[in-house]
């Protein structure tokens, strides 16, 4: 454990951890940090993969990243490399951010790549298009930091979307009742390209090309012979650049968006999907790696495209257990069914309930519920035979499939609690200690699924909203800051932002510190942190960096303009010491 960071929390959040994380402690004993500088006989300046590792230079890579979708539109060169600098003095060394910027009409300020508008697209490779995305790769790679570059979004909702449903809307202050209160409240001062979702993507190519249906984008061969475009003028652009770490086909990539999927929408046409692109991808560039980049959902009981690796034959029992065979068991995966995750889960219940006080024990199966135990003699909380929606198929994604396909290079895995469900809630634990515990089983399960396929995989994104940071949050489907003050209003009753949502700044700095080193012992390669946040920028009206923006959020700073956009995610205190202290450890054994 020594090895690890650990960040400064009070005592009952350590004590929490403790419980918690005795296993991912345990495993570190035995597993310790990345294996050192593996040579091999392949030198290549590209990164690539072998035997479920990275490897570039012919040596091992593992590395910590971050996210900056906004990098390419920011108004200066010298903020670019500001910001590239500031990442590599904090050790991290892969940055993840968006190789599109789809406009519907020219804007007057601000970068865009590409216009899509009524059936027709245009690439715009000017100072203000795909030269600002040259300029991250150059600078990138002047700094030894890898670009992964993400090449659409599920995500781009129009003020047109009925958002209604959007998360949290019980809370709204006060309850939201239509889009254009919504809009008039929370977004009218927030610039083009301050959202991660307001980069066009997917539903811009539905719209403008005349179909009803978020997954049209992934079937109808118009719509994907347009992206196969896009991707071509992108993939051959960077084709020499050893700066790319991969292709990511689209961020987030799932049955539904803000215009909704068909009721057909199922994993397999997204699974094709992923096939038909990431085979276009390789065949016009063969030098990078390519992955989904999806949050990871996985679906035990679809019919699958791509044989699962059957795992070496399991050794015979001993007859005497020893050390040895068991440390020979746990090197072979199981393959993950259904059936085992109830089983491990049910199992774990158990055992968090015989870690309860004695007070609380002995009462049959019951749930607790703001620290009071409630016995429920009707259910038996501890059997419920559901693994949950993340692995039903329930969002269109089994990306075990996805994996499946040879030309898909590594897994690729979010997690986003506020805005996810990634498994069942413990009924014995607190909110804070199930969203922990479940990050860590997410990791866990993502490691191994890898480890099937002989493949390395990422968590391409993490995040945690704060309480400090809830006023800014915005969910990745929707334009509307659900806890936000509603600063249209004058009346003072509402100017009160003090809303119940969110972790403390310690209960994050915990959670990030034990997903990371979850992570780091699991086998995960790379693990980046969403998102980098970043003062003294060029503001320019009508752009991403505005003068008159007044949602950043950066409490830190005197002057509001000039931050990086702040969708309720910017790292900062103990969140961003977390990840700073794991990369200075990972780059430290490599
Ligand atoms: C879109 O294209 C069609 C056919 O080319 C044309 O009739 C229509 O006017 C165009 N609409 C717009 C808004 O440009
Ligand atoms: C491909 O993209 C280029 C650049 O955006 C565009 O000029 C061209 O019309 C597109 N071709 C097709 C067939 O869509
Ligand atoms: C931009 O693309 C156009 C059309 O393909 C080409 O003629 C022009 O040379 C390109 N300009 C730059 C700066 O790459
Ligand atoms: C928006 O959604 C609400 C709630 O589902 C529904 O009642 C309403 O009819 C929808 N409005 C439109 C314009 O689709
Ligand atoms: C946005 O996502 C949240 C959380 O997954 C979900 O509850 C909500 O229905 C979604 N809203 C829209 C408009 O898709
Ligand atoms: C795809 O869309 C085009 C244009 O709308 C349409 O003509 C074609 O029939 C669609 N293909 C399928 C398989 O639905
Ligand atoms: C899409 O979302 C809607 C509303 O949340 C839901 O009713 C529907 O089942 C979803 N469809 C798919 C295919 O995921
Ligand atoms: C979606 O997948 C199903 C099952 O493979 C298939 O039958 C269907 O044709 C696919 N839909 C489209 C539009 O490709
Ligand atoms: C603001 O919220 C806090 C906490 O809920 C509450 O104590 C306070 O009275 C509220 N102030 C106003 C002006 O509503
Ligand atoms: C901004 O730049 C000034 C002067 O170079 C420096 O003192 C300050 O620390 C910087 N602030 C941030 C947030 O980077
Ligand atoms: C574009 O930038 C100029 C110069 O900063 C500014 O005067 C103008 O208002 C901006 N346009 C928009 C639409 O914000
Ligand atoms: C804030 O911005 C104003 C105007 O650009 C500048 O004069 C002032 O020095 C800035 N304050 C800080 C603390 O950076």
């Amino acid at each position: 454990m020594s090895a690890f960071f650990t960040p400064k929390a009070p005592r009952a959040v350590m004590k929490l951890t403790t419980l918690l994380t005795v296993f991912a402690c345990a495993l570190l004993s035995s597993a310790g940090l990345p294996t050192k500088t593996v040579k091999r006989t392949d030198q290549s300046q590209f990164v690539s993969t072998q035997g479920g590792k990275f490897f570039v230079n012919g040596s091992e890579f593992n590395f910590i990243g971050t996210n900056a979708y906004w990098l390419a539109s920011l108004n200066s060169e010298q903020d670019i490399i500001d910001t590239l600098a500031n990442i590599s003095r904090a050790g991290i060394t892969v940055v993840r951010t968006w190789a599109f910027n789809d406009v519907t009409e020219i804007p007057e300020n601000g970068t865009w790549f590409q216009l899509i508008s009524n059936g027709t697209t245009a690439i715009n490779n000017g100072t203000n298009g795909l030269q600002k995305l040259d300029m991250v790769i150059d600078h990138a790679e002047r700094f030894g930091i890898y670009i992964l570059l993400s090449l659409t979004n599920n995500w781009a909702p129009a003020a047109t979307d009925n958002l209604t449903n959007s998360i949290g809307k019980e809370h709204l202050h006060p309850p939201v009742q239509s889009r254009a209160t919504a809009v008039e409240a929370f977004n009218s001062s927030r610039p083009r390209n301050f959202l991660s979702n307001d980069y066009g993507g997917m539903d811009v190519y539905v719209r403008q090309f005349g179909f009803k249906n978020h997954n049209d984008f992934y079937t109808n061969e118009t719509l994907i012979n347009t992206f196969k475009n896009y991707t071509d003028q992108i993939v051959t652009r960077y084709i020499d650049r050893p700066g790319v770490l991969a292709w990511e086909v689209a961020n987030d990539p799932r049955c539904n968006s803000t215009v909704a999927a068909s009721p057909d929408c199922n994993t397999q046409n997204i699974t094709s999907w992923h096939a038909t692109i990431s085979t276009h991808i390789k065949m016009r560039d063969p030098n990078h790696l390519i992955s989904s980049g999806s949050q990871g959902f996985l679906c035990m009981d679809c019919p699958k495209m791509f044989a699962t690796p059957t795992p070496a034959p399991a050794p015979a029992p001993p007859t005497q257990p020893s050390h040895r065979a068991a440390a020979v068991r746990r090197a072979i995966p199981k393959p993950l069914t259904r059936d085992r995750i109830i089983q491990e889960r049910n199992e774990r219940w158990k055992k968090t309930r015989a870690l309860l006080p004695k007070s609380e024990r002995g009462q049959g199966s019951g749930i607790r519920i703001r620290g009071r135990w409630l016995s429920t003699p009707t259910k038996r909380q501890d059997d419920i035979q559901d693994a949950g929606s993340a692995f039903d198929g329930s969002q269109g994604v089994d990306s075990q499939d996805i994996l499946g396909f040879p030309n898909i290079s590594f897994g690729s895995f979010q997690l986003f609690p506020d805005q996810n469900s990634y498994g069942m809630d413990d009924p014995s634990l607190s909110a804070f200690e199930n969203t922990l515990q479940i990050g860590l089983d997410w990791i866990k399960i993502h490691a191994g699924i890898a480890t099937t396929f002989n493949k390395p995989v990422a968590l391409i994104g993490f995040g945690l909203v704060t309480q400090d940071n809830a006023p800014f949050f915005v969910p990745f489907n929707t334009t509307i800051a659900p806890f936000a003050a509603d600063s249209s209003s004058s009346s003072t009753t509402n100017s009160n932002s003090t809303q119940s949502f969110g972790v403390t700044d310690a209960q994050q700095g915990t959670a990030y510190t034990s997903w990371l080193n979850a992570g780091i012992s699991a086998g995960v390669s790379g693990i980046m942190s969403y998102q980098w946040s970043q003062g003294n920028l060029t503001a320019q009206a009508g752009t991403e960096i505005s003068p008159t923006d007044d949602t950043t959020g950066q409490s830190s700073s005197d002057n509001v303009t000039g931050q990086s956009p702040n969708d309720g995610y910017a790292t900062q205190g103990v969140g961003e010491a977390a990840v700073q202290g794991a990369a200075q450890i990972v780059d430290n054994s490599t």
